[in-house]
């Protein structure tokens, strides 16, 4: 799995030779496990075509603003919502100041305009072009504004000068797009995280489970990673491929679950439980194939252990975070786990018609000690992002919390 792995990526293409280079990025975003999609300008469409760009990117390219059939499918709102990032390659001297001025005036800069993402640009254009003290005073109005400037790179242009102005080379743009998730806020932290469901086995061949994908608890893995952090993924039975940058467990049942957890958790400063464990199992299962001879079956459950509450009660140092699936009233229940489980923050998903165990979209309501905080709807990807950026917000300020209590104890 790439570097990109369940990222959206929305490339902008604007109008310079450099365009071409465009098609080459868009193979090398997605063979880095990206999912992208296109927006051209007229200026592009003049360089490459768009066909070229659908073909590799393997979605209908996105060119007009005002086209009722188009916003009518994935429109200019959409696709702003849909990225997780956008990244401008080649972005011409035109549209770096149209974007510097905050201009609405086709598909590219109004979807930048209306993104709550980051947004990266990767400048071509000729040197004197680019020295030019227009363009410098928009660059420092975009970096300004936290636009990611990529490049340019020197060397000889197109026009025959020698200078910088040429986009940086695809591969390249990759590495540095790659860059932009890494946080860096779990840093030097070790990081367990349960995902998936457990598998009670009845007999053989016949088990309890449950409906979870594991898509969150992976797509939290792979947030705590990129953030920095070391992470061990114990995981139920699931169809998802390891994250990358994980040590990835695999087990069956809730007590191998137990076992795993609790033998990575030496060093461990943050838990956070995202698998369905099943509450209960069988308590002997079969050695054999049940045959169906007898009118009735009574199996005889007996709890599993809670690995969630059993993390927190006898590693009280550790931060905890667990799940909690409800249908009403999340915020009531939430808090009631926090306190039943002596955990210290609990993320509430609603389950209902499209939300839930295999949706790839979600929403959650963080409930802390203090306070709760709301993520709105989003793709599993960003909201785990969203998710590993609150808990380590508040892991960091427990800590200094606690540095300070034991500096006055002293
Ligand atoms: N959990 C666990 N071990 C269990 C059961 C649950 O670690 N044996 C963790 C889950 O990973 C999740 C949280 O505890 O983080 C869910 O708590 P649970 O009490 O099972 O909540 P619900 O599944 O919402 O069930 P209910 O409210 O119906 O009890």
């Amino acid at each position: 799995m790439g570097t990109l792995t369940n990222k959206r990526v929305l490339v902008g293409v604007t109008g310079g030779i450099a365009a071409y280079k465009t098609a080459d990025l868009i193979r090398r975003l997605r063979d880095a496990g990206a999912e992208t999609r296109v927006v051209m300008t007229a200026g592009a469409a003049e360089f490459i075509t768009p066909l070229t760009l659908q073909a590799v990117s393997g979605h209908p390219v996105h060119e007009q603003l005002l086209d009722t059939e188009a916003e009518a499918g994935m429109g200019h709102i959409d696709l702003a919502r849909w990225a997780d990032v956008i990244v401008v390659a080649p972005a011409s001297a035109n549209f770096l100041a149209r974007l510097a001025q905050g201009r609405a005036d086709d598909l590219l800069t109004t979807v930048c305009l209306a993104a709550a993402v980051p947004v990266a640009v990767a400048p071509a254009m000729n040197q004197q072009m680019w020295a030019n003290a227009a363009t410098q005073n928009n660059m420092r109005t975009l970096r300004a504004r936290k636009i990611h400037v990529l490049g340019p790179a020197e060397g000889e242009q197109a026009c025959g000068e020698i200078g910088p102005g040429r986009m940086l080379e695809p591969l390249e743009l990759v590495a540095r797009v790659s860059e932009l998730f890494a946080t860096g806020e779990l840093e030097g932290l070790k990081v367990v995280v349960t995902a998936g469901p457990t598998w009670e086995a009845i007999d053989p061949v016949r088990g309890i489970t449950n409906r979870s994908s594991g898509k969150m608890g992976y797509a939290v893995a792979a947030a705590a990673a990129e953030a920095g952090a070391r992470v061990v993924l114990v995981s139920g039975p699931t169809a998802l491929p390891d994250p990358p940058r994980v040590q990835t467990v695999r087990v069956v049942s809730a007590q191998d679950m137990y076992d795993a957890v609790h033998s990575h958790l030496e060093g461990a400063h943050i838990f956070i439980g995202v698998a369905a464990v099943a509450d209960y199992r069988v308590e002997q299962a079969a050695p054999g194939k049940i045959k169906k001879t007898a009118d009735r079956l009574t199996l005889e459950l007996v709890r599993n252990p809670d690995i969630l509450a059993a993390v927190a009660h006898r590693r009280p140092h550790i931060y905890c975070v667990g799940f909690a699936a409800e249908t009403d009233d999340p915020e009531a229940n939430a808090r009631a786990k926090l306190a039943s489980k002596g955990i210290d923050l609990v993320a509430a998903n609603r389950v209902g018609p499209g939300l839930g165990f295999e949706a790839d979209d979600n929403e959650l309501l963080l409930v802390d000690r203090d306070k709760s905080k709301r993520l709105a709807r989003a793709p599993k990807s960003s909201l785990a992002r969203a998710l590993i950026h609150e808990v380590a917000v508040r892991y960091h300020a427990e800590s200094r919390a606690q540095d300070s209590r034991q500096a006055s104890r002293n």
